[in-house]
């Protein structure tokens, strides 16, 4: 356990107290999700083909003889990850609980690494949960070597989720901001407006009964929403997306905000704004 409990959300005795579990809400059903066969899991969470197909991109970018990828919040194997554990490059992940995936517990706000110490940074669905991403990203830039790459997946129209550890929310320009000091390889929308109507529905219907098992059934009848991501074109899925994703490479430099402004991806351009 590498926690500086001095300077970290963590408590050190909710974080002994409780090895192996999550800290925050959601971990049977989790459990129970994972636990079904494939064809339930299938319907109920499709597999990421984005994060898979950018996880592929940067497996292919990785150099080197031994490339080390580093996961945050890597206690579980994330939605469409999968091909990184398959052997090579070497991963390391951590988390703030333990499982047979974590090699130490640490907070992400601290990352017990020397400066320039892995060739790639995964984390999915991560920064939400942190409460300084900015100074995640600053560590995720400092622990990675010159040239080094990273992955993130971060919600953009999503509701709380992890009860009091869900802080943020980022559009594709916030998220693109907050890794200014990275050169883009791709970005974009991980689901689309289709996917934020169906957690939408979920919520509003837990809210008027009450109930989260209500929700989670509302939800089922409507996961045919998902399907209508395909049809929204991207620059109007960025604008209403569920989630977004970075991948990109450690720059020296950072974006300026002339660049940021010139860089929105969405369907909603000003004139002069360029
Ligand atoms: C929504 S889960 C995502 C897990 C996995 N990456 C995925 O995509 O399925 C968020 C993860 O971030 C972890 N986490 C939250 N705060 C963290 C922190 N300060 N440092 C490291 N991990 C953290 C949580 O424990 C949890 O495992």
């Amino acid at each position: 356990m590498l926690v500086d409990f001095e300077r970290s959300i963590l408590e050190r005795g909710a974080v002994e107290a409780v090895p192996g579990a999550r800290l925050a809400p959601g971990a049977r059903r989790r459990r129970l999700i994972s636990r079904a066969p494939a064809r339930v899991r299938a319907w109920w969470m499709p597999r990421n083909t984005v994060a898979a197909r950018n996880v592929e991109t940067l497996m292919s970018r990785l150099t080197g003889p031994s490339p080390l990828v580093l996961v945050i919040g890597g206690a579980e194997i994330g939605n469409g990850t999968d091909a990184l554990y398959s052997g090579a490059p070497a991963v390391i992940g951590f988390d703030i609980y333990g499982t047979a995936l974590t090699h130490f517990i640490a907070d992400a706000h601290q990352i017990p690494f020397r400066s320039g110490a892995v060739d790639a940074v995964v984390v999915q669905a991560v920064l939400e949960h942190v409460l300084d991403p900015e100074r995640v990203v600053r560590e995720i830039h400092r622990v990675l070597k010159p040239g080094g790459l990273v992955y993130a997946e971060t919600p953009f129209l999503q509701q709380v989720h992890a009860g009091p550890y869900d802080f943020t929310r980022y559009t594709a320009s916030g998220h693109r901001w907050l890794f200014r000091a990275f050169e883009e390889i791709t970005a974009g929308p991980v689901a689309g407006p289709g996917t934020q109507m169906l957690w939408s529905v979920d919520h509003l219907t837990r809210g008027l009964l009450r109930s989260g098992l209500a929700g989670r059934l509302a939800r089922a009848v409507f996961l045919w929403l998902r399907r209508l991501d395909r049809l929204v074109p991207a620059p109007y899925a960025s604008d209403g997306a569920s989630a977004c994703f970075f991948l990109g490479v450690r720059a020296e430099r950072e974006l300026t905000p002339r660049e940021i402004r010139q860089y929105y991806p969405g369907a909603q351009r000003i004139a002069g704004s360029g």
